[in-house]
């Protein structure tokens, strides 16, 4: 029997929607049509394109090209590579956090690591620093933290090891809070092999003891965000396969199929895509904002998607929770599959 449940617009603060220099993989238009088939009705886009949004001038450029093109609201996260502190006073008020990468992954913007502790004394101002901090790199992000203590988001944690880091940071009152990627919460070690290149992002799929501890401490995990992280077919299938998997519209069926399954809770679910996200960013929740989701079951398929990605690493796979119908400040931006708003419709943060 067709059951339809209503959620408040999901707010997913890690995407990389490759617009400007990478349109081929992603745009602002399909990747905002992406979040609106997900259940998303903001997202905040990464600054790791091909020119690194690392001055005022090039976020101005990204600003003016998403302005046009949006059909969900959108923010922006700044990015150093340790030398453009001038620029931070600039952007300031334009921007809802600073990403740092302490790890390789897509576009190798890894900083020197001593300069972390410049970075932090320089960032203005309260909004956090999303960094990707992988295991090998917690003891830097530790000493820089109790030296500095400003709001600090750990990207994508996938591993026990990093999760512990993350408590005990908790618990030693430190301005910290997480995320977990949906797939490092339903993929393992073992799916990477099935998968190939499609399975490869940074950081990597994990063992299933790191994965099952993940579950096991879901108080701890403030967001759960997709790292939607789209790449074509035919650069996973090349020579130099790229990092990363696309993810906005699988995020909430894979949630809430688990919801089903007795994993997690409605409330928790609810926290983790809406309440917290909105809260550690600074987004005012909208009451005339929601989504309606189906709870029949439905098989993810490649050619059903909106990014221009084009394929799922969780495609085949039966799943509650299909989007029918989003309703963005009282207008409805997207019903049966079809988007209805036109682009530029939505906000900038
Ligand atoms: O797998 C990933 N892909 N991890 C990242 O950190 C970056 C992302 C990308 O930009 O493709
Ligand atoms: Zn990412």
């Amino acid at each position: 029997m067709s059951k339809n449940i209503t959620l408040p617009g999901l707010i997913d603060p890690h995407v990389h929607l490759r617009d400007p220099g990478q349109t081929t993989k992603e745009d602002f238009l399909s990747g905002t049509s992406a979040a609106l088939a997900g259940g998303y009705t903001t997202v905040m886009d990464m600054p790791n394109n091909v020119e690194p949004i690392t001055t005022l001038e090039r976020l101005e450029a990204k600003l003016a090209g998403a302005r046009t093109q949006v059909v969900c609201d959108i923010g922006f996260h700044f990015g150093t590579l340790g030398d453009n502190f001038e620029e931070f006073p600039k952007v300031i008020n334009k921007v809802m956090g600073l990403k740092v990468y302490l790890n390789v992954t897509t576009g190798n913007y890894i900083i020197d690591k001593p300069r972390l502790l410049d970075i932090y004394k320089a960032w203005p101002g309260q909004k956090p620093i999303l960094l990707h901090a992988e295991d090998d790199v917690s003891d830097l992000v530790l000493s820089t933290l109790q030296a500095v203590p400003k709001a600090t988001h750990i990207c994508h944690v996938s591993s026990q090891a990093e999760l512990e880091f993350v408590i005990k940071a908790k618990e030693a009152g430190l301005p910290i809070t997480c995320g977990v990627t949906p797939h490092h919460l339903f993929l393992t070690d073992k799916d990477a092999e099935r998968l190939g290149t499609f399975g490869h992002m940074k950081p990597f799929l994990k063992p299933q003891a790191d994965q099952d501890f993940l579950w096991q401490h879901l108080g701890y995990i403030d967001v759960i965000e997709s790292d939607h992280a789209p790449h074509t077919k035919a650069e996973k299938e090349g020579d130099t396969p790229p990092f990363g998997v696309p993810g906005l519209e699988t995020t909430l069926p894979l949630m809430l199929t688990a919801e089903a399954e007795g994993r997690l809770t409605r409330a928790q679910l609810v926290e983790k895509l809406h309440t917290n996200p909105a809260r550690i960013f600074g987004v005012t929740p909208d009451d005339a904002t929601r989504i309606e989701v189906s709870m029949d079951e439905h098989e993810i398929t490649n050619d059903a998607l909106q990014t221009k990605a084009g394929w799922s690493p969780f495609a085949g796979r039966k799943l509650v929770g299909k989007v029918t119908r989003v309703v963005l400040r009282s207008q409805t931006v997207f019903e049966n599959g079809q988007v209805l708003a036109s682009p530029g419709s939505g906000r900038i943060l």
